[in-house]
């Protein structure tokens, strides 16, 4: 596809700051549009994000490469990387690098007239649909670790650990647990402002009184926490974990060392590994090469995908799946400072993810993942719905004749050629009868 247009501006993310949106349109109109979300607990391997105005003035000099050449996804990709030359990409800027590689797939996606999730799959599912021809894909439906309370640089208390997440299966459970926590503060008189993902942040709060007050509203659901150790102040321990894991219902935990520490990740990893999810993130920072080696030395079994770590989608799918070839599991995440793009809800559904990681069921920018989660969900339920019904039909296009003769009040029970819908039911009937009926009416 031939890139003809590519147009860019400075755009206001969720903690005040400039980011950049992106819109590229192709030869045959079609266009996509991506802004770039930004980290507040960033990992030290992440790649080099330049500044709003900066990012602008290296997209106008991107242009002379990239206008009207063709390119599939993997080909801009590569391109961008060869193009930027360094390994932190602090030539071209990964926020840069991403917004061109985004607004791309979307604009393709668009040309394809397919949703982008869809595109998303069969980019990510390249070999196994070439090789088996499997063109109807069945999308799962990820598990939520949804944000109820936030401590550490996202919060404003006493509290080390950044996130406390209940894992649901449905927005709504999830919306429940929220609004029974904001209920309990308003009733206790604690502050019911949100954090920077948009969970209670209560005065005074500390690890335990946070874990505490989430366990009090869950029933079958479990906690997953962020502990983000590497941007733990001075004055902050770490946890006690078997303590944590002996009191509270913990199955998942996320950097619970600092990302610089391999031997404490190494042992954590050894003694958990089998018994709750281990989750990298500011440690592997999408970055296949830093996941492989995490993989190699056993330090968790799942892993964050963040595309802004790394800069393009193909490193991005690259990362997944080197994690789903090894059995790791893989959560698809926003950032602290986030934009309304959702696209991370399409890539979540795209590469079949285990878990998202959206933020709380509140503030525009975390929302926004949901809504498009459900759109998704919604469209997929219907597509389902649709096939189901189809194969119904099929079924009873061979069934018996169900016309009720008025007088002898038996069914004709002749093998039957048609359906009919008659009063929303559908009715299997034999030609003699569809024929009674139409003339009768009785539709
Ligand atoms: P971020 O981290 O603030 O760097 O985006 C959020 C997280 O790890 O969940
Ligand atoms: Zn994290």
């Amino acid at each position: 596809m031939k890139i003809t247009d590519i147009k860019a501006r400075k755009l206001l993310n969720s903690k005040t700051a400039w980011t950049i949106e992106t819109t590229i349109t192709l030869e045959d109109g079609s266009f996509g549009k991506a802004s770039i979300p930004g980290g507040v607990s960033k990992g030290k391997t992440e790649v080099v994000s330049h500044p709003a105005n900066l990012a602008l003035q290296k997209i106008e000099s991107l242009k002379d490469f990239l206008l009207n050449k063709d390119f599939r996804q993997t080909s801009l990709d590569s391109y961008l990387l060869t193009l930027d030359g360094t390994n932190d990409k602090s030539n071209l800027g990964g926020n840069v690098m991403l917004s061109i590689s985004v607004s791309f797939a979307k604009a393709v996606a668009m040309a394809r007239n397919i949703p982008l999730y869809k595109h998303i799959y069969q980019m990510h599912y390249k070999d196994v649909l070439d090789n088996k021809k499997l063109f109807d894909p069945k999308f799962e439906r990820p598990e939520m670790m949804m944000l109820m309370l936030e401590g550490g640089l996202h919060g404003s208390n006493n509290a080390s650990i950044q996130e406390f997440m209940a894992i649901v299966n449905t927005i709504d459970r999830g919306i429940e647990i929220y609004k029974k926590i904001q209920e309990e503060l308003k009733r206790l008189k604690k502050s019911t402002n949100v954090g920077a993902e948009g969970a209670f942040s209560p005065d005074q709060y500390d690890n335990d009184q946070m874990l505490t007050l989430l366990a009090g509203f869950l029933k079958k659901e479990t906690i997953a926490l962020d502990i983000a150790a590497s941007s733990f102040k001075e004055t902050d321990k770490i946890p006690n974990y078997e303590e944590l894991l002996n009191s509270y219902p913990i199955t998942s935990i996320e950097d619970p060392y600092d990302e610089e520490d391999w031997p404490n990740w190494k042992i954590f990893a050894k003694k958990y590994n089998k018994k709750i999810t281990v989750v990298t993130d500011d440690i592997t920072t999408t970055n296949p090469t830093i996941l492989k080696k995490a993989i190699k030395e056993n330090i968790g079994n799942a892993t964050i995908v963040k595309p802004n770590q790394i800069g393009t989608l193909t490193e991005t799918l690259m990362a997944t799946k080197l994690a789903q070839e090894n059995g790791w599991e893989v959560i698809v995440s926003h950032r602290g400072s986030d934009t309304n793009d959702d696209f991370v809800a399409d890539l979540a559904i795209g590469i079949n993810a285990d878990y998202v990681k959206f933020g709380s069921p509140a503030r525009g920018e975390r929302v926004a993942k949901y809504n498009r989660l459900m759109e998704i969900w919604n469209e997929i339920d219907s597509k389902e719905a649709l096939k189901e019904t189809s194969d119904k039909l099929e079924i009873m296009k061979n069934d018996k004749c169900m016309y009720i003769d008025p007088v002898t009040k038996k069914a004709c029970g002749k093998k039957s050629n048609s359906i009919m819908k008659i009063q929303g039911e559908n009715v299997p009937l034999c030609s003699t009868h569809y024929n009674v009926v139409y003339r009768l009416g009785l539709r």
